[in-house]
């Protein structure tokens, strides 16, 4: 019976499966065992459960001024289950920033972005600013008065950028101010535009590293060797199974996460009273702490700055490298660059202004 299965499937989809077996045994270096190692396919996972959840979110939110606070307040208290639905894609978006993080610095501090590398920390950077966009464009659909005035915020950030400022902010906001289009906009950006830009960029990701494998580390230290016979372990089924159980895991996590930790649903969006205190989704602490420590514009031209180094770390590091050859001085940048992060997310989060 099986055969005449696997005949009738061979038959109509004339693959070589044999080819299919050898692709997908791809050889894992074995510090892949270590979860801090294989933390990219926690961000890949919390993906697709945000893509679940959101279309899900999608049969019920009206992205228009008017009802969409009303709409977000029936998902979370009539629709059945809609709360612990909103929950969910609310949680995986935060651990999604986080793993994302996480993953980012594991790439930093092994120096994984080396040659012939690059190109695919450049997908990653893009890969980055693609989630944390997510996450902004997601916390205006709300329609409450923190996700409203955050959105005043970020398009007055985009408005200073030098150059093309007014242009970005007028094609975000459709027109001067915050109005019906700034919803349609946001709502299309998060829901079509970003997820579709996100396929393609995870698409080249795993593609670049399938085809370069991922990087190997030998830790001499602990008696390590190139002539180890147990160098690697075969993708399929050692790997995937390993993956398989963190899926489950990450499952279970955010949907306890979201009955222990329901989303509020806030005030309707007022445009005519500013709050005391707008404050963006967490990670967007840095950059708005780092704002308030210059002038405005000042502010801006930085944080574009320092975004453009992290696109250029690969050639920034091998340029440090050459000239301080096996001192590790990146490394010490990285870790200044995570104190600094982490001190400006407390000090913003602490600070009542
Ligand atoms: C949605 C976001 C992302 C996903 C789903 C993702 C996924 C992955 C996966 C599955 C791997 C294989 C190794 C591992 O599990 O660590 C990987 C490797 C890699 N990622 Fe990402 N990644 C993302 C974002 C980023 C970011 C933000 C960067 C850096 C700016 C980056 C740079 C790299 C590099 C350079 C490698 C190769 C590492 C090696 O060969 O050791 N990725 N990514």
């Amino acid at each position: 019976m099986a055969d005449r299965i696997l005949n009738w499937v061979s038959e109509r989809i004339p693959f070589d499966w044999d080819n299919l077996k050898h692709f997908t045994s791809e050889p894992i270096p074995r510090h892949m065992h270590k979860w801090w190692f294989c933390l990219g396919g926690t961000p890949l996972y919390l993906f697709m459960i945000q893509l679940v959840s959101g279309i899900a979110l999608t049969f019920y939110f009206v992205p228009d001024p008017s009802k969409a606070y009303e709409s977000v307040r029936y998902i979370t208290e009539e629709v059945p289950f809609g709360w612990w639905v909103r929950g969910i894609h609310r949680w995986s978006g935060e651990l999604m920033v986080v793993s994302v993080i996480l993953h980012m610095m594991r790439v930093f501090f092994t120096a994984a972005y080396r040659r012939p590398r690059e190109i695919n920390w450049l997908i990653g950077m893009a890969l980055l600013i693609t989630v944390f966009t997510f996450g902004f464009s997601g916390y205006s659909l709300i329609y409450n008065q923190v996700s409203y005035w955050a959105t005043v915020v970020g398009t007055n950030m985009a408005a200073a950028v030098p150059f093309v400022g007014e242009y970005m902010a007028g094609y975000l906001r459709g027109g001067p101010v915050i109005s019906a289009n700034t919803l349609t906009r946001m709502y299309v950006l998060h829901i079509g535009v970003l997820p579709t830009a996100a396929f393609g960029l995870l698409a080249l990701h795993i593609f670049l590293i399938r085809i370069h494998g991922v990087s190997e580390f030998i830790d001499t230290s602990h008696g390590e060797s190139r002539d180890d016979e147990d160098r690697f372990f075969p993708f399929f089924p050692d790997h995937l199974l390993t993956e398989i159980a963190i899926g489950i895991f990450l499952i279970f996590l955010v949907s306890q996460l979201a009955i222990i930790f329901p989303v509020q649903i806030g005030e309707p969006a007022n445009p005519a009273v500013t709050p005391e205190h707008i404050k963006p989704e967490w990670y967007f602490y840095p950059v708005f702490r780092w704002l308030k420590l210059f002038s405005f514009q000042t502010g801006i031209v930085s944080t574009i700055g320092i975004v453009m180094v992290m696109f250029a770390w690969p050639w920034v590091d091998a340029s440090i490298e050459r000239r301080f050859p096996g001192r590790e001085v990146s490394v010490f940048i990285g870790i200044a660059a995570v104190v600094a992060m982490v001190v400006l997310v407390l000090i913003e989060g602490l600070s009542g202004h």
